[in-house]
Formats: structure tokens, sequence, C-alpha cells
């Protein structure tokens, strides 16, 4: 079964699962995104802060696959916000990764006590005006912060990037996004594996034979949401890879919903600075 593309608003597409490397030591991660890619892999979520961009450029050069079937994601860090360092910024991270272009480029965070968002995102209009990006979004905005900039910009964000499982369900950003045709990707899709004891969702996973993470990415799939699960193991790589060949009912999906619990596990983007 293949991963579903999803559009965006740049008139590109997002593979629907892609391979998140959050936490991946730099000196393993070409290493794990090598066995990514061998296990199907074809989209990967990193970010200058992650410090782990060249291992990412360095298992995409060792592949031979062809760079249009890969989706490759970085993100603008906090303290290179603003006009002209956005603009470095995004070479370095270019540099890094080996590529001239990436598929999507984020703001990392609003980071609102800084006050540069609205201007970091002229800077990534320009540079999707040039092609280096094919797509453009945010990370962690909130709807205000997404609204400011649909009032003071011209680029629509494709995706804002947000905590989104199902202790964290996020209903009204999506409903927000969904409702100016911004598409939600899931960072965290498991719950950092915090959701180890739903026996209701455990009960779900045994009917289909699947395990408690293939239930939980299969209901993001089923909302509609890009999901990047990060895993330093390969089986658990291809677990998380093998999600396309069994369907949620309404009502499994209803026992899922019915675990939001606003249970943030990263930071409040109003305060991250
Ligand atoms: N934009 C942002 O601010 C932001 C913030 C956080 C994350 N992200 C992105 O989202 C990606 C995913 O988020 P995340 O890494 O925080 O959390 P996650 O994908 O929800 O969970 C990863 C954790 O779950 C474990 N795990 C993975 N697959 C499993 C499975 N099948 N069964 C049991 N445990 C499993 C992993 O351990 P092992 O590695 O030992 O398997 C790891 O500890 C990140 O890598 C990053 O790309 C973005």
């Amino acid at each position: 079964m293949s991963v579903p593309d999803i559009a965006l608003n740049s008139g590109t597409t997002i593979p629907q699962l892609g391979f998140g490397v959050f936490k991946v030591d730099p000196a393993q991660t070409e290493r794990i995104v090598s066995d990514a890619l061998e296990v199907g892999y074809r989209h990967i979520d990193t970010a200058k802060a992650y410090d782990n961009e060249p291992g990412v450029g360095a298992a995409i050069a060792a592949s031979a696959i062809p760079r249009e079937e890969l989706f490759v994601t970085t993100k603008l860090f906090n303290s290179d916000q603003g006009g002209q360092s956005a603009l470095d910024a995004f070479d370095l991270s270019l540099a890094k990764l080996g590529l001239d272009y990436v598929d999507l480029y984020l703001i990392h965070w609003p980071c609102p006590a800084r006050g540069l968002f609205v201007e970091s995102w002229r800077s990534l209009e320009q540079i999707f005006e040039s092609g280096r990006a094919r797509a453009i979004g945010v990370s962690n905005f909130l709807p205000h912060h997404l609204q400011t900039l649909l009032d003071e910009t011209t680029v629509v964000p494709a995706v804002n990037q947000i905590e989104l499982h199902p202790y964290f369900q996020q209903r009204e950003a999506s409903e927000f996004g969904r409702s100016h045709g911004v598409v939600t990707e899931a960072w965290s899709p498991l719950g950092q594996g915090t959701l180890v004891d739903e026996a209701g969702v455990q009960a779900i996973a045994d009917a289909y034979g699947k395990s408690l993470a293939q239930v939980i990415l299969r209901w993001h799939i089923q909302n509609g949401n890009v999901v990047i699960p990060k895993s330093n193991r390969r089986e658990r790589m291809a677990e998380n890879f093998d999600v396309f060949d069994f369907e949620l009912t309404q009502a499994e999906i209803g026992i899922i919903d019915a675990l939001d619990r606003g249970g943030r596990l990263g930071s409040d983007p109003d305060v991250v600075s």
C-alpha cells in the first residue's frame, strides 16, 4: 500500500506519512534516515534546531532515490527570525542538507515576544518565489498567529505543524487551518509514547492484529492529518509505516476522540521565545 499524497496550496503535494528526526543523535542520523528510506519513507522532517540536517543530507545523497521522489522539510529556528537573518539561515540549512531546494520550509515557533514572525514570513515568501522551497508554512502557530499572517502577508501558509495526538487534539487549530486551506501536520503523533496504557486503544489494536501505535497513526490518517512519527528502531519504523491496510470504524475513531484531555507535552507557543 502506498502513502497517500495530500494537496498543498502551493500546488505541490505532501506524503501524508513522514519520518521525524527530533532528538535523533546527529552522529546516528545518516544511518537512521538511511534505514527509514529503505523501509519506504520518502518524507523526512528535520530542523536547524535538531542539529542533524547534515546527517539527513548524507542519507539522501547515499540513497539512489531520485530527488523528486523525496519530500524534505526543515525549519527556521527562533534566534534566526528576521528579514535578512531568515534568508541567511535558509541558505545555511540548504548547504547543510546538500540540497538545492527543500519541499517545505517552516517557521519553527511564532515567538510572539520577538515580534518578528511577520518579517520572517516575508523572507519565506521570497524563498518560495525563488523556487528554493516548493512550499512554505509554519509550526506551532495558534489561530491568532495565523490570523496575523493572513491579515498582513500575501502567501497563505501551506502547512501548520502542531503538537497533536489523542491526549491533545487541537480541534480549534485544525479547524481554523482547514477553513483557510492550511494542512495540519501532527508532531509527536504518538504522544511520545505516553499512550501505552490505553486499554481501549489496545483492544482496537488487538481486534485488527495491529499495535497501539499503528491504531493511533491510523486515527490521524483518517482524520486527514499529516504525521511524522520518529523512531530510532528499524522495526518500529516499519511498524509505523504499515498503517494502510486497515480502516477504523466511526465508533473506534470516537473512542480515540474521547481521549482528548488538553495534555500538552511541549511548550505553549505563546510563551516560547
Ligand atoms: N515543530 C515542532 O516544534 C516539533 C516538536 C516536536 C517534534 N516535532 C517533529 O515530530 C516528530 C515526531 O515527534 P516526537 O519524536 O516528539 O514524538 P513521537 O513520534 O510521537 O514519538 C516518538 C517516541 O515514541 C517511540 N516510538 C516510535 N514508534 C513507536 C512504536 N511503534 N511503538 C512504541 N513506541 C514507539 C520512540 O522511541 P524509539 O525511537 O526508541 O523507537 C520515541 O520515544 C519529531 O521527530 C519531529 O520531526 C516537531
